[in-house]
């Protein structure tokens, strides 16, 4: 099934509330009559109720998705925007509220909104045919849900490329409960761009993908792209002419200005489409604080590598001065790059940046360092069950799946809710991918490992994930490469009656 939403017969079938997978695939799960849990379901309705809280606010956004003449440093490229802003307006709340964002799809295309990272209810998650019909061009549609969780989460479409364009925006959820352990809280958004540069679009580029050994410099509107697919490395296919932080390319870049010694808690989200991001400050080092959202004991680091979809946050201290906040592009050229400005120190003259620093290439954090605090750890109990997947597929015909298969085809991981789940991921490819989970977070293994809801996986490697099945309903788990979610790489973590 493609998943750039040719919108047919499957529509009467969500609309008459049967999931048009689970028509196709009943029979292939456990085996026998389960039945599927859609999102007309009592039962997530019911867990909403549970997610109410009494004296929780209720927050109402106007959203309007449409065409933008997007101005990078001069150079105007034409592109899709939230808000006709890069990135879109910023959605704050605290957890507990219910978000009720109305929103008008005034692109062209169809198009839908995943709020990612956030437990919500399913028919709110905002994947095409699996929980609501795409919203049609000129159409509107009113998302509304509790905000289960704190944390730094994002949002963006969950139609074919446009992920690639400029559709995404940071959604933060306060904790009012949390003790501030910093003075101010800013947001730096890290995004591979190439959408009107030289003629290149996310179409083009996946159809280069896809013809092998297309990404030639002989193409028309590919010669930005400098390497060809062959050349590069295991961790990206895409070599992006640009890389952006917070909306501004390394030519015009952005500056967040904090108080001397203040602590500035910087909440850092990779939007990318197809490039890890390695985050290091120039004479700084980092105190992480959460990742994905969720906090972990606090661990000092001096850089930080994100997958696309991945959030850490961070706490800096600046020392009086300007600093720059350098993105490098794992295994490709280019960072994306900014500043940090202490407001004592306005006259000073930023310093030029030549791409890596020093503090890239010390202290590097690894998951493998993180323990979730003790509030935010899941359960410890024992797995009532294990499932092993594989991640397969190579860039010979650029088909990436599951087991093999590729979504449409795929083999549901049946579920019931109540049950704990370890989810073994089995990377058999070459490259890394990081793999994302709709609706729930899961631990890593270990004690208390680190909570998350999307987790890199390196070649040749498996991950285990710990998760309880506490919200019904059809959930995507997909790389979030949007080339490889494109090309098939996803399946389904569906609940059964
Ligand atoms: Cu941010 Cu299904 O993804
Ligand atoms: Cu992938």
């Amino acid at each position: 099934m493609p998943l750039d939403g040719r919108w047919g017969r499957r529509d009467f079938l969500v609309a008459t509330g049967i999931g048009a997978l689970g028509v196709g695939l009943a029979g292939c799960g456990t085996g026998d009559a389960a039945r599927p849990v859609t999102g007309a379901d009592a039962s997530v309705a019911a867990r909403e109720e549970r997610r109410r809280k009494t004296g929780a606010g209720h927050k109402v956004i106007d959203l309007v998705a449409g065409p933008y003449a997007f101005d990078l440093a001069g150079r105007v490229v034409e592109t899709f925007a939230y808000g006709a802003t890069v990135p879109g307006p910023e959605i704050r709340l605290r957890a507990g509220d219910e978000l009720e964002v109305r929103f008008r799809n005034d692109l062209k295309t169809a198009t839908t909104i995943h709020w990612h990272g956030l437990a919500i209810r399913n028919d709110m998650d905002g994947v095409p045919t699996m929980t609501q019909a795409p919203i049609k061009p000129g159409d509107a549609f009113t998302y509304r849900f509790i905000v289960p969780d704190p944390g730094t989460h994002w949002f963006h479409p969950h139609m074919g490329l446009d992920l690639d364009r400029g559709l995404y925006a940071a959604l933060i959820v306060e904790d009012p409960a949390e003790p501030s352990d910093y003075d101010e809280d800013t947001v730096v958004m890290l995004d591979d761009w190439l959408d009107g540069i030289d003629g290149a679009s996310p179409e083009r580029t996946f159809s280069a993908l896809r013809s092998g050994g297309g990404m030639s410099h002989d193409m028309a509107g590919m010669s930005s792209m400098s390497g060809s697919m062959s050349s590069m490395s295991d961790q990206g296919d895409v070599d992006y002419p640009l890389h952006l932080l917070n909306g501004r390319p390394p030519s015009d870049p952005s500056t967040i200005r904090v108080a001397p010694r203040g602590r500035t808690r910087l909440r850092i989200v990779n939007a990318g489409s197809d490039t890890l991001y390695r985050v290091a400050i120039g004479g700084h080092s980092l105190t992480v604080t959460h990742l994905d959202g969720f906090p972990i004991e606090p661990v000092i680091a001096d850089a930080v590598v994100l997958g696309m979809g991945e959030r850490v946050d961070v706490v800096v201290q600046a020392s009086s001065g300007v600093w720059p906040i350098v993105a490098v592009a794992e295994g490709k050229n280019g960072a994306a790059v900014g500043f940090v400005r202490t407001t004592d120190s306005d006259a000073t003259p930023p310093p030029s940046v030549g791409g890596r620093l020093a503090e890239h290439d010390k202290r590097v954090f690894s998951n493998a360092d993180a323990r979730a605090t003790e509030a935010a750890a899941l359960s410890r109990a024992k797995p009532d069950r294990q499932v092993t997947r594989a991640l397969t597929g190579g860039m010979a015909d650029y088909t990436w799946g599951i087991d093999g298969r590729t979504f449409g085809d795929h083999r549901p991981i049946d579920i019931r809710e109540g049950e704990r789940l370890r989810l073994v991921l089995r990377n058999d490819t070459t490259m890394v991918h990081p793999m994302h989970l709709h609706g729930h977070t899961f631990g890593l293994s270990g004690d208390r490992g680190a909570r998350k809801d999307t987790v890199l996986i390196p070649p040749s490697k498996s991950v285990s994930l710990d998760l309880n099945a506490d919200n019904p309903g059809q959930w995507m788990l997909h790389c979030h490469n949007t080339y490889h979610l494109e090309a098939g790489m996803a399946t389904e973590l569906r609940y059964v009656n």
